[in-house]
């Protein structure tokens, strides 16, 4: 198995079903990732040493999924000076407004590129990891090319349905 490009981190496994839409998406452009579940409140330590081994096998970014109070993403920065794109998970009485505002709100000098709420957000930071690496890899650049002119074409021949 090839190593890491992206780690997918995750804070509990009810994100899953939100957050293997980032997975989807790498899957989809070959990317090798590896994907965990570990919570920056409940395993901190855990979550430390799963950065610096992935940083030792070689990531290029890391995407954080989180919900409710999502310090996720931003301890991860705080560790690594690697991209960190942050998913805010929604939640069940704010509806990811609270996950949107830990994730975005980042103190000066320690970045987190926040992405939409929900599975367009994780979709769209497994897009952009895949931009990322498509700097430096000709044929990924080639395939999310690929993917951007199909789906235009998709928008360009969508046809609406006659008024009622
Ligand atoms: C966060 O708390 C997780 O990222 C998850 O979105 C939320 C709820 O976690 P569970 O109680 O479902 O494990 O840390």
């Amino acid at each position: 198995m090839s190593k890491p490009l992206v780690a997918i981190i995750m804070g509990s496994a009810s994100d899953w079903e939100v957050m293997q839409q980032a997975a989807r998406q790498l899957q989809d452009f070959g990317v090798a990732y590896d994907a965990r579940v570990i919570s920056a409140h409940r395993s901190p330590d855990l979550l430390f040493d799963y950065i610096k081994e992935m940083a030792a096998q070689g990531v290029q970014c890391f995407i954080a999924g989180a919900g409710g109070a999502a310090h996720l993403a931003g301890v991860i920065a705080g560790k690594t000076s690697m991209p960190v794109l942050g998913v805010p998970i929604p939640s069940k009485y704010l509806k990811g407004m609270d996950s949107l505002l830990s994730i975005v709100q980042m103190p000066k000098g320690i970045p987190v590129a926040t992405f939409a709420i929900g599975e367009a957000g994780a979709a769209n930071a497994g897009l952009f990891a895949v931009a990322m690496l498509a700097m430096t890899d000709a044929a990924m650049a080639a395939r999310l090319a690929a993917f951007r002119k199909q789906q235009a074409e998709a928008v360009a021949a969508t046809t609406l349905p006659p008024l009622k």
